[in-house]
């Protein structure tokens, strides 16, 4: 039995951090907020926005499918992605790619705070896909994920 929680993935646009009642957008029951950058280059504003959500509304900024984005990111600003103040989620998804599961597994390997997820939609063509993750990473790493969502129930 697993619980459910309402969530919402918000997309971070300019000024997002000056709408008002955005806290009521965080993940059900936890200080997390799961924010979506925009698919286009990174700009300075972008982290401007995460961080002012953080500071204002007292959250957890969560930066969904961090592995999405290397299609608009050069090196240097895939490096800066990983290096924001948030956690950061990988869609299961991230480790049937071979670009993005690098992504991935360097998120895994240094430490940085992460969250699994796997971008369920339905049960048929978009199904719960959990059971490719025990495949792909070890028990103790999936246990990681879970720890740290814990640590930000409220
Ligand atoms: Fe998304």
């Amino acid at each position: 039995m697993q619980n459910i929680f309402l969530g919402a993935e918000v997309a971070i646009e300019k000024g997002l951090s000056d709408t008002p009642d955005i806290e009521k957008l965080a993940i059900q029951g936890t200080d997390l907020i799961l924010l979506e950058l925009p698919y286009a280059p990174y700009q300075e504003w972008m982290e401007e926005e995460i961080d002012n959500i953080a500071i204002t509304y007292r959250l957890t900024p969560v930066i969904a499918h961090v592995h999405r984005y290397l299609n608009w990111y050069n090196r240097e600003q895939t490096a800066h992605l990983l290096q924001l103040d948030a956690v950061l989620q990988i869609n299961i998804e991230a480790f049937q790619s071979f670009s993005q599961k690098r992504i991935a597994k360097e998120v895994i390997k240094r430490e940085l705070p992460f969250l699994f997820g796997s971008d369920c939609h339905n049960l048929t063509d978009r199904k719960p896909n959990f059971e490719i993750l025990q495949k792909k990473v070890r028990p103790e790493i999936i246990e990681k994920s879970n720890r740290l969502l814990e640590c930000h129930m409220q």
